[in-house]
């Protein structure tokens, strides 16, 4: 087959292209350092031309719910009307679980993706996972101040990017399906728990602080309501694993641990 894979440059979109190519596939990566910019669209339909399925990896750093809904909604709607005139058959989307009750911030954009996608005319697969492995690491990014960690208390079930994309592949080699079994992660576990240990593994010495977060994300989250439900795909590598993993590779954050995404 021939896949598109908007976002091939990201945490995501490396290992989708990555499986893709060892399963035989073409892969055509879409992201700006490859030359494609989503929002334009510009030349997106020629790229798409002979493609079978796309598969929408891309995203935006951002907790404004406007700059969000502004992205998801462009690169969604570009992407999918070049994808009708090029005969794509097949649309995929990454989103998250639980999102649902979060209709702000970041988390707003992701549901007006699915709005558009599941409106649109292109036959479409949505696939919900849970925050990845490296959530941690991204959060502590933004919440760390002087010699302090402050970390909001929330209970996740992360999963690694890894696993995660190998799923998008596989829905693209079959049929659409509207809404696809979610994917989480093997363990619920502590937000707090998993910094510190982060933190140790990294030798950032400093503390990691417990507060509640003010919003709605972090309201969802102390509530446990971005969890894996009955019936998801669970993932196999844990976050010890993971971080045992990034360790090993020496791709741990430094001390300044700069960078982090929001979600
Ligand atoms: N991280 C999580 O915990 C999590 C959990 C569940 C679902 N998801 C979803 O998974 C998806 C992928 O997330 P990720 O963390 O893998 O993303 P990421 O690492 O931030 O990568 C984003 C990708 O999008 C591309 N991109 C950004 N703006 C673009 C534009 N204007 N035109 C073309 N390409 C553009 C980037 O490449 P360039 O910079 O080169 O353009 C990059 O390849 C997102 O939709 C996210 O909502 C994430």
């Amino acid at each position: 087959m021939k896949i598109a894979i908007a976002g091939a440059t990201g945490t995501v979109g490396r290992h989708a292209a990555r499986v893709a190519e060892q399963r035989g596939h073409e892969v055509v990566g879409l992201s700006r350092s490859l030359g494609t910019d989503l929002v334009s669209g510009n030349g997106l339909e020629e790229i798409l031309h002979g493609v079978d399925a796309v598969i929408d990896v891309g995203n935006v750093q951002t907790t404004s719910t406007a700059a969000s809904v502004d992205f998801f909604r462009t690169t969604s709607a570009n992407l999918l009307a070049a994808e009708k005139s090029a005969g794509v058959r097949h649309h995929i989307a990454l989103s998250i679980v639980g999102i649902d009750p979060v209709d702000s911030g970041y988390y707003a954009g992701k549901l007006e993706q699915e709005r558009v996608v599941s409106a649109g005319e292109v036959p479409w697969t949505i696939l919900r996972a849970t925050q990845f492995h490296e959530f941690a690491e991204q959060t502590l990014a933004r919440t760390t101040f002087g010699p302090f960690v402050l970390m909001p208390v929330a209970t996740l079930q992360p999963v690694a990017s890894a696993e995660v994309a190998t799923s998008p592949v596989s829905l693209a080699e079959g049929e659409p399906r509207g809404r696809a079994a979610d994917l989480g992660g093997p363990r619920v576990e502590s937000l707090v728990d998993m910094a510190r240990r982060y933190v140790r593994a990294a030798g950032i010495r400093k503390p990691v602080v417990p507060l509640r977060a003010p919003g709605a994300l972090f309201s969802a989250m102390h509530r446990g309501a971005l969890l894996a439900g009955v019936g998801a795909t669970l993932g196999s590598q844990t976050f010890n694993e993971w971080l045992e993993e990034r360790t090993r590779a020496g791709r741990l954050a430094g001390p300044d641990h700069a960078g982090g995404r929001p979600d």
